[in-house]
């Protein structure tokens, strides 16, 4: 077990502190560049064309008259592409296409929105116009649109991420028959899009057989082991470059073919060239989360007490590929029920292959189940908070393990205490706000402490500044800046010293930016770096007989604004760059990685790259106990019984996930997941027409997402209390559980308000009237 050690440095700590992103002067001044703006001499531009029907095939694909366009460099279809390799063919490649489909290698037809060519030209414009003189003819046959309509045909998938999906304890059938009391209903969510503000881009270069993209993605490692797998060429001939990302929630969590084409299309043309997904082609291109229907039953004793739980969930993917909404993974663990039953259907439908998206599974999964303990609680007479805390558990219910940490007590009674829970009158419409009917909900939230091996790089510099890099990613989430803030408490150097860099493939390897999972994976592998990289520096100065610190003890030093010096007598001492200049060394720099049982520290043969492997103890943790974040979501609407529109008013959310590296970037990711979880709430749903199986919403005039506008009073409360066995940084993840259970809270609220139980998402005003 391994207890929180607190860094080296006595002086007041920057982690944890609101301080402002480090990247936000660049981002206000239009200086941060995302992908689609990196500037390239020569550039081509490409479009892509894609399918207007969802099944069946390209009879004849006419390209002579795109050709002849003014401007045209080429036209890229399945009768001139290049072989393009999937990830079906066994190999071991870390990351993932989107899709197993490989687009432009035969005239197939699957879904609305396939790519079936690219058009290449000097400028956008031209691209585009080109790209409408291209005459497609198809052979149509009718698609599978609806999980309704492949139900005969539905399956169960195994795995999620290594977890079972089919999931079974106890006796729920035996439970059933004896239950005191049960609730048994279906509760339904749509399609949804991730949206991101910035669209999917990339550019592609080429320098003779080196390929450069600049991509939004989530994964620069991941996308550059399937863009190079994918084109047969190897992985350190591509270099992937992502500095800044407008958003991803899931969607640029995997390689879509779009970025492999724009390579294919550079490398035909011999220019650079840039493929933007437009807005309308986002609905098509990278990933969805699917509809679901979720049967829930729940049995308890009258005293609130569950005896079972069944979760049946059926969700929806493609002919080409398999993804899964995991709904009922957190029903596995969430409450102490000694019966329980989790199903996962899937049906296979004509649409493009879903994705992650923003806490799939527990997203969706948390809007059935907290809302069915709404429904449970009103039938058993007892508070809604107080059902939660009767079948609180203080163990996994499903491995047995014991958390590594868990607030949730904490977070039901500091929400419902900050949100005035006590003075709610559980009598549905029984408050009231002149004409307006007010209503308040709950629910639990939770996502998964995940974590993964991750690694970074620590340089200091002869002029006393730092350098730490790692290959991991910034959304919006704050990365670049909690970063920052670790290797400035551990090397006690000034926030403005140190330059965090990301987001390049080259640089030392970190995983997906994905399950919420960054912080608690590269954190420890920057402070490892840092902590290895300050001890060797101040040895230096230890074993130097000119130092002033000349054979003192490790322990006696303390550094601080680029300074060692004696703890005990300030005044000796020198700074790091004294102390690099003295020895002639422009930079020493360590690389650490974390999260991993290689337990090898080496050390290059020039003596100046140290790598260590930190965390050892952390492993064994691992094996022990259960790694889950925890929070409440309290919810307050207001409605006009006449018009059946919903406001949520305010909205309190407790969150323990752990330690705070940043309030500021933590509470604007919680910020962020609640405003998810209302547009989830009340607002967006993909609508494909049930007969062609082709996109009816494909824009933000029709899928609503929620704006300032939309927005009520927010307050986030955090624990705040470090994880003492994730790893000595003592943090999980925080961006995921913000959107968890938002939905059940506002469903809850808006029965509270009318009597109405909406078990059908998104609560549009006309379900209400
Ligand atoms: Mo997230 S849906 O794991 O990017």
């Amino acid at each position: 077990m391994t207890g929180v050690i607190s860094p080296p440095k006595e002086t007041e700590q920057v982690v944890g502190k609101p301080i402002n992103r480090v990247d936000g002067r660049l981002k206000v001044m239009g200086a941060a560049r995302y992908a689609a703006e990196i500037p390239q001499d020569n550039i081509a531009h490409a479009v892509l064309i894609q399918s207007i029907i969802a099944k069946g095939r390209i009879k004849d694909i006419d390209t002579s008259e795109a050709e002849r366009a003014p401007g045209v460099l080429a036209v890229i279809t399945h009768r001139n592409a290049p072989k393009l390799n999937s990830k079906t063919d066994g190999s071991m490649v870390e990351g993932k296409p989107g899709e197993d489909l490989v687009p432009l290698q035969s005239d197939e037809v699957f879904y609305d929105g396939q790519h079936i060519g690219v058009v290449v030209a000097e400028t956008f414009e031209q691209a585009k116009h080109a790209a409408s003189l291209v005459h497609v003819t198809y052979e149509e046959e009718r698609p599978t649109v609806e999980i309704e309509q492949g139900l005969s045909k539905a399956y169960q998938p195994k795995q999620f991420f290594g977890e079972e999906l089919q999931v079974q304890r106890g006796d729920v059938a035996k439970a059933f028959a004896e239950a005191e009391v049960k609730i048994e209903q279906t509760y339904t969510t749509p399609i949804e899009h991730h949206n991101p503000m910035e669209s999917s881009a990339s550019i592609a270069a080429w320098n003779g057989n080196q390929l450069t993209v600049y991509d939004a993605t989530q994964w620069v490692i991941g996308t550059r082991n399937i863009v190079a797998h994918a084109l047969g060429i190897p992985e350190e001939s591509v270099r992937i470059i992502s500095h800044f990302v407008g958003g991803g929630f899931g969607c640029k969590g995997y390689t879509w073919w779009h970025t492999i084409l724009a390579a294919v299309a550079a490398r035909l043309v011999g220019r650079p060239v840039k493929l933007v997904i437009t807005r309308q082609q986002m609905f098509s291109s990278c990933g969805h989360r699917p509809p679901t229907i979720q049967q829930l039953t729940l049995s308890a004793t009258r005293d609130g007490k569950l005896t079972a739980i069944r979760h049946v969930t059926t969700s929806q993917t493609s002919e080409v590929d398999e993804c899964v909404e995991p709904c009922g993974l957190t029903t596995r663990l969430l409450y102490a029920s000694p019966n329980l039953e989790v199903t996962h259907n899937l049906v296979r439908v004509n649409t493009g292959t879903p994705t992650s998206m923003r806490a799939p599974g527990e997203a969706s999964g948390t809007f059935a189940l907290e809302s069915a303990l709404d429904e449970l609680a009103y039938e058993l007479g007892i508070d809604p908070v107080e059902l939660r805390i009767i079948n609180h558990t203080d163990v996994n219910p499903q491995t047995g393990k014991p958390w590594s940490s868990k607030y949730l007590k904490e977070c039901y009674q500091k929400g419902a205490e900050r949100f005035g829970w006590s003075r709610r009158n559980p009598t549905p419409s029984s408050m009231r706000d002149g004409d307006y009917l007010i209503g308040w909900g709950m629910a639990t939230a939770t996502y998964p402490g995940y974590r993964s091996p991750a690694s970074a790089k620590a340089q200091l510099f002869a002029d006393g500044r730092a350098v730490v890099s790692s290959a991991t990613h910034d959304l919006g989430t704050g990365t670049y800046t909690i970063m920052t803030q670790i290797a400035a408490d551990v090397l006690g150097l000034p926030v403005e010293r140190i330059e965090f860099k990301l987001g390049e493939s080259s640089m030392p390897k970190a995983p997906v930016a994905g399950g919420s999972q960054s912080a608690a994976s590269v954190a420890p592998a920057v402070q490892g770096a840092a902590e290895e990289l300050r001890s060797r520096v101040i040895r230096l100065a230890i074993d130097d007989e000119s130092s002033p610190l000349y054979r003192a003890a490790q322990q006696a030093i303390s550094t601080e604004n680029g300074r060692v010096f004696l703890k005990n007598e300030p005044s000796r001492g020198e700074t790091y760059a004294e102390i690099l200049q003295r020895n002639n060394l422009p930079v020493v720099e360590v690389e650490a990685i974390a999260n991993t049982a290689a337990s090898e520290s080496q050390q290059s043969s020039d003596n100046k790259v140290v790598r260590i492997c930190v965390g050892k103890n952390e492993n064994s943790d691992w094996q022990q106990y259960a790694f889950q974040s925890f929070g409440a979501q309290f919810a307050e609407v207001r409605i006009h019984p006449r018009l059946g529109q919903v406001r949520v008013t305010r909205f309190v959310s407790a969150i323990d996930v752990g330690r705070i590296l940043n309030h500021k970037t933590a509470r604007s990711q919680i910020l962020g997941g609640i405003t998810f979880g209302l547009g989830m709430a009340l607002m967006e749903e993909t609508v494909l027409d049930q007969n062609s199986g082709r996109l009816v919403v494909r824009n933000l005039a029709d899928y609503h997402v929620p704006v300032q506008a939309d927005i009520g009073d927010i307050d986030v409360l955090f624990i705040d209390k470090p994880d003492p066995h994730i790893s000595r940084m003592g943090v999980r993840g925080v961006g995921e559980i913000g959107i968890t259970g938002v939905a059940a809270a506002v469903a809850n609220a808006i029965y509270h308000a009318t009597g109405k139980r909406i078990r059908d998402l998104p609560i549009t005003p006309d379900k209400l009237l």
